[in-house]
């Protein structure tokens, strides 16, 4: 199979063969490289060649695009989500509008648990398919790899039957899918007075299931005041290196819980939410490659502060963003709406957005080497957009969606 697609206004997010960019961070976020006038060919599910249309290769295809006026970039990664759950929660959504906060209503048994029981009464097949058809909607808005959660289950039944949800969701579709193992979402109502006993179930009874039968990439927490704190993370965050879990976890969300520092500590692959940072936590994550992940589709849905994107990237670090796709926080995986979101509201130019959901969204998710940039070698997926002036468009034109054709593998 060999897809050319030739006349593109502009081809973005090129890297050659010689460089070997596996992450953008600081003022080299502002650029996103690009060929006028371009073409690309896939072949065999991957990138073969592409170039300027001075030098278009007279060869045997078996599809033509013809994308004169489009733009070209790579698939999102989208590397933060939990796009499994039971059904959504728009009564919660209006108690907000009315004046209850996320934590009050998680703290009357509202919010995770909430999810959690509808979870536990849904059959899988159910479950699987309702899933797959939010996983193809987002794939049709461009996104093409995706990180998803477990955590609505919060017991071993549950839990395990999310993520075989998930394992199923990576067998049926042509992206890559991965796993974080979040049974620490929540404490389950019958823990709320020992809660230790509810972390000695994650550590001694779920984590050797779920490593043992291979049903997840990696280990999250809520660190969060409230939910699980430092010491708490701590013991689970070591539990799942042992398992060969590397964590990737919330933190920061609503209030300084030190949840980047000890995120850092334990080498996770990324620390997530972030709406609370300050010097502190920034002087953590230099020199680290733990890799902050601003959600703030979660910030905008629940009217809370935003993320300090400008003095993340200031400081010269990377910022990475993902949707948070959930039916409490983000009812929305739109990756291009989320590109809207973080210009107007947390300052990042087009092409900074851009980096933080091709390449930075790769690394979040360990996928460079297959996704993030137009590479040689890298897996063919891209977005072909709909007729535009520029880049900028994207986010710009917010609300609609810039996609004509997204062209998976
Ligand atoms: O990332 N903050 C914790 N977890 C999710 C929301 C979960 C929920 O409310 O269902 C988040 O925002
Ligand atoms: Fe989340």
């Amino acid at each position: 199979m060999r897809t050319l697609i030739t006349h593109i206004k502009q081809l973005h997010q090129v890297e050659q063969e010689t460089e070997n960019r596996t992450r953008v961070s600081g003022k080299d976020m502002a650029v996103v490289p690009f060929l006028e006038d371009a073409w690309l060919l896939i072949e065999n599910g991957h990138i073969h060649s592409f170039g300027a249309m001075s030098s278009v290769p007279e060869t045997q295809v078996s599809e033509h695009i013809n994308a004169s006026g489009r733009h070209v970039l790579p698939t999102w990664v989208d590397s933060h989500t939990h796009l499994v759950f039971a059904a959504p929660r728009d009564g919660e959504f209006v108690d907000r509008i009315k004046g209850a906060s996320y934590e009050e209503i998680a703290r009357k048994g509202g919010g995770i648990l909430n999810s959690a029981r509808r979870l536990a009464d849904m059959d899988e097949q159910q479950l699987y398919e309702q899933s797959l058809q939010r996983l193809l909607r987002v794939m049709g808005q461009g996104t093409g790899a995706i990180e998803i959660k477990s955590g609505y289950g919060l017991s071993l039944e549950a839990e395990m039957k999310m993520l075989r949800v998930i394992r199923r969701l990576k067998e049926h579709v042509p992206i890559p899918v991965k796993a974080s193992f979040l049974a620490a979402h929540a404490y389950p109502m019958e823990y709320r007075e020992n809660k230790e006993a509810y972390i000695d179930l994650i550590i001694n009874e779920m984590l050797p299931r779920v490593a043992g039968e291979g049903l997840a990439d990696y280990m999250d927490v809520f660190c969060e005041q409230g939910f699980f704190g430092v010491p708490e993370t701590e013991r689970l965050l070591e539990a799942g290196w042992k398992h060969g879990l590397k964590p990737k976890i919330h933190a920061n969300q609503l209030h300084y819980s030190g949840g980047v520092q000890v995120g850092v500590k334990h080498n996770a692959l990324s620390v997530d939410h972030l709406e609370c940072v300050g010097d502190d936590e920034i002087n953590a994550l230099k020199g680290r490659n733990t890799m902050p992940v601003l959600l703030p589709g979660a910030a905008f849905f629940l009217g809370i502060q935003y993320q300090p994107a400008r003095r993340i990237i200031d400081a010269g670090l990377p910022v990475c963003l993902a949707t948070d796709y959930n039916p409490g926080s983000c009812p929305s995986g739109n990756v291009p709406l989320l590109l809207s979101i973080a210009c107007t509201q947390l300052k990042m130019t087009p092409e900074e957005a851009v980096n933080a959901v091709t390449i930075n969204g790769a690394a979040a998710l360990e996928l460079e080497k297959e996704m993030g940039t137009i590479k040689v070698g890298k897996r063919g997926s891209v977005i072909i957009t709909e007729r535009m002036p520029s880049l900028a468009h994207i986010p710009y034109d917010f609300g609609n969606s810039p996609v004509f054709k997204v062209v998976y593998n």
